[in-house]
């Protein structure tokens, strides 16, 4: 894993959208693989300001993401399709049908999980995909205990993550209980991954994923396993490190 240190979130975002501005310059049709949240809705805002400015065409471009909670409407302004919509689709000229979610309506991990990853084989695979990471080390919604070999299914969301994105909603117990969510062994497929970590919530979980073993406690770890990760951390999330090991090792 590369990691690349940097200063705060800004920083972090700007890194992570000029790496995603060169893939599809260099491969006009990349097929991104997306993550959302709150940590890539800075490299989102550099994505849209750099497509003003420069007019970087996403014509071509195929993206698929990485989750999507299950009962929520598609217009539910809590749903990731929305989010995709707000925060990078409607302001760049990606082709709208080119781009892809999960199915919300997932009722069986089968046919609905099927159908993605035939999708994303036809696509030719996921060139660069963006993650975030849970406070307990998921990646995508595959929480602690998900096998590394998994792919795209229906996924029963732990407390703490329930918890942690209560905040996108008015109360926890409108927070789904479930979603679909691309599989570790997909993610895994894909030929670039940039892991973006910012903030003190994410020092706990930084330390654990550099130095812990891999282990399907910790979802994240298998990264290490991957030939192409870049890590994009802050300060913030690099503190517990640098506090308990004095450096960090590049
Ligand atoms: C989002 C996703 C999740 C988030 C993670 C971190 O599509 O798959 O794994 O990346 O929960 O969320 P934030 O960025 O809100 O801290």
């Amino acid at each position: 894993m590369k990691l690349i240190e940097v200063e705060n979130y800004e920083a972090m975002s700007k890194k992570a959208g000029e790496a995603v501005i060169e893939q599809v310059k260099q491969k006009p049709n990349s097929v991104l693989g997306l993550a959302t949240g709150g940590t890539p809705t800075g490299m989102y805002r550099y994505l849209v300001q750099d497509y003003k400015k420069n007019q970087t065409s996403y014509h071509q471009v195929h993206s698929v993401n990485l989750d999507e909670y299950i009962g929520l409407a598609a217009d539910s302004p809590q749903s990731y399709s929305r989010y995709m919509n707000e925060n990078l689709f409607d302001h760049i000229n990606i082709q709208k049908e080119q781009t892809h979610l999960p199915s919300a309506g997932a009722s069986s991990d089968k046919t609905e999980g099927e159908k993605y990853e035939n999708l994303i084989a036809s696509l030719g695979g996921i060139d660069l995909q963006v993650l975030g990471i849970g406070e307990n080390g998921h990646i995508g919604f595959n929480e602690p205990g998900t096998a590394f070999s998994s792919e795209t299914g229906v996924v029963e969301l732990t407390a703490s993550t329930r918890e942690a994105n209560a905040r996108y909603f008015n109360s926890i117990e409108d927070v789904p209980t479930h979603a679909i969510s691309m599989g570790i062994a997909t993610i895994m497929k894909s030929r670039q991954i940039l892991l973006l970590v910012s903030g003190v919530k994410k020092a706990n979980v930084l330390y654990k994923l550099l130095t812990g073993e891999i282990n399907e406690q910790l979802p994240a770890s298998i990264l290490k396993k991957h030939k192409n990760v870049t890590l994009i951390a802050d300060r913030d999330a690099l503190s517990v490190v640098k506090e308990k090991e004095g450096s960090v090792s590049r």
